[in-house]
């Protein structure tokens, strides 16, 4: 079968000449992946760190992102690695958070980064219809006014999905 697609659509992450730490969970350790290579392109000397989170043992991804950073393992059930969420293994000195996982992590890596006064991009998950910014299904809330619905909302599907964490209410 044929299918129509449109794409590539919304922002993505801004590579930064600062040290990053990638923070994901879940389904956000691909896009991770991604851009652990984009920096190293970018920065081929720049010293990556990445932050997985994980349900337990049966992880994925590892050992790709091994090839561009040092990672740091998080499990819920303590099977491997720091028992507990990216949050609770996270202690460790950065330039700049990329983040992309589940809303409570990001939720917790908002309030650790701008506890630390450390800029964070967070790419955020929404259900989403039209994905150009036209239906408003997938607007977050956000401290400034958005020009377009003049409410305090941003469209995650065209402003974002990667937004500064200080941007938006979680
Ligand atoms: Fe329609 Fe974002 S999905 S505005």
């Amino acid at each position: 079968d044929t299918v129509k697609i449109i794409g590539p659509l919304g922002n993505g992450f801004t590579i930064k000449d600062k040290k990053p730490v990638l923070v994901a969970g879940g389904i956000g350790i691909p896009p991770m992946l991604e851009l652990a290579k984009g920096i190293h392109l970018t920065y081929p000397n720049m010293e990556i760190t990445a932050v997985l989170g994980y349900r337990d043992s049966n992880t994925f991804l590892v050992e790709d992102m091994k090839k561009y950073a040092r990672v740091v393992i998080a499990t819920d059930d303590g099977s491997l690695g720091v028992h507990g969420n990216v949050i609770d293994a996270i202690n460790i000195e950065a330039g700049v958070f990329y983040a992309c996982g589940p809303a409570p992590m990001l939720r917790g890596l908002k309030m650790y980064a701008e506890d630390k006064g450390t800029e964070a991009q967070i790419s955020l998950e929404e259900k989403m219809a039209c994905g150009i910014g036209a239906c408003l299904a997938c607007v977050c809330r956000t401290k400034d006014i958005d020009e377009h619905s003049h409410v305090h909302n941003a469209r995650i599907c065209k402003d974002g999905p990667v937004f500064d964490s200080k941007e938006v209410e979680l």
